[in-house]
């Protein structure tokens, strides 16, 4: 009850983009040692209720024997974990009580469920728009999503939604220059993954949501991002989404591990107004048992380019979502960001009955 009503009164103080309820938000200042920057998780959810929760994404994801298994590799991983964050993981390791191997197993866990639908669009006055929606693999981390303000300095230098406990980001904004989400690609299996987890670290390649966290920390433009998106080796393949503040700017990057395997840009001159991308690649035609693109860019046609903004951006995406959270009775969670406007992401999460 307590945490519920902490999202609540946060939330109305956050949510900009719809009168819904939003996660509470945090500070992390990147001036702190990676070790203490996130002691202030404190603050917003109490230690027991993080355990609990992250004890429940392990126990979903990770078959137990697969657990036990992993420990040790995993703690021999520790040292090829770059900084900084390394110490985050291991400050978050002390601060939670957590042992240091369900730390890392954690980000590992939420690496891979990640299924959702971003949409960039932009309207007839060349203002961009990107949506995302989360579909959330296991209920609990509804309750774990947060907010996060980077800073430097005291000002902000980006800010993304993440969930407590987790150091990358699969959502994020670099104020007045660009944003960022990243659609989960193909469907590997976790001790496949592992695999790939242990292969990565030893050739020094990013998991995509640290790739995220970095971009978002030094690009300096859409380009940049685009840039550094397409081409840094990440673990495993990924779908980056990238809107910016000029017009024209937005493109939905399909990862292969090494480098792009494909960019497809907004085209508002040809009519190409917006980009639809859930979990598939785009020029292929989705399963017939997932409609989220169709139903997406129908929605997104009906609305039409005269009438595209935050309000009915977040319209067109909640339709998608709820086919989606019908059939699975997934929770979902909205964000939407306009970099040049609203220097922030805000979000809002529906209540499911
Ligand atoms: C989320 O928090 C609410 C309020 O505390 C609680 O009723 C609900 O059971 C929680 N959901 C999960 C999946 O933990
Ligand atoms: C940090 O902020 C202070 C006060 O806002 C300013 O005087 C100082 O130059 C800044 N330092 C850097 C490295 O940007
Ligand atoms: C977070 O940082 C911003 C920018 O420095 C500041 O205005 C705000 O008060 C801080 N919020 C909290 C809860 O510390
Ligand atoms: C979801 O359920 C509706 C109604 O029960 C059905 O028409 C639709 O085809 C289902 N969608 C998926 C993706 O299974
Ligand atoms: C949306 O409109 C485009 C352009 O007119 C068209 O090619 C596409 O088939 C439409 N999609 C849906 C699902 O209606």
């Amino acid at each position: 009850m307590r945490m519920w009503a902490a999202v609540l009164v946060l939330g109305l103080a956050v949510s900009s983009c719809q009168a819904e309820f939003g996660p509470p938000t945090l500070n992390i200042s990147l001036d702190d040692v990676p070790e203490e920057r996130w002691a202030t998780l404190t603050k917003v959810f109490d230690a027991d209720f993080l355990q609990k929760a992250a004890a429940e994404v392990i126990d979903s994801t990770v078959p137990k024997w697969v657990h036990h298994a992993v420990k040790p590799v995993v703690m021999a991983l520790e040292k090829y974990i770059p900084q900084p964050y390394a110490g985050e993981i291991r400050g978050l390791a002390a601060h939670f009580g957590g042992s240091l191997s369900d730390v890392i197993i954690l980000n590992f866990a939420y690496e891979v469920s990640a299924f959702c639908t971003s949409v960039i669009a932009q309207d007839k006055k060349g203002n961009v728009y990107h949506g995302r929606n989360l579909e959330y693999p296991h209920p609990v981390l509804r309750n774990l999503t947060v907010n996060v303000v980077f800073l430097k300095n005291g000002t902000e230098a980006f800010r993304g939604t993440s969930f407590a406990g987790y150091i990358g980001l699969w959502t994020g904004q670099s104020p007045n220059k660009f944003t960022v989400s990243g659609d989960q690609r193909g469907s590997e299996h976790w001790w496949n993954w592992w695999k790939n987890v242990v292969s990565a670290f030893i050739f020094r390649r990013s998991p995509v949501s640290w790739l995220v966290r970095e971009t978002l920390e030094k690009a300096e433009n859409f380009q940049d991002a685009v840039m550094r998106l397409s081409k840094i080796p990440i673990i495993t393949g990924v779908y980056y989404i990238v809107g910016g503040v000029q017009a024209g700017e937005g493109a939905v990057i399909t990862r292969d591990r090494t480098g792009p395997a494909d960019i497809w840009p907004l085209d508002p001159v040809n009519g190409e107004w917006y980009r639809v991308e859930t979990n598939y690649d785009h020029w292929r035609p989705s399963p017939s048992r997932d409609h989220r693109r169709e139903v997406a860019n129908k929605a997104l046609n009906a609305t039409g380019q005269n009438n595209i903004n935050m309000e009915t951006l977040f319209k067109a995406m909640t339709s998608a979502v709820l086919i989606i959270s019908q059939n699975n009775s997934l929770h979902h969670n909205y964000e939407c960001s306009h970099p040049r406007q609203v220097q922030h992401i805000c979000q809002a999460t529906e209540l499911q009955t």
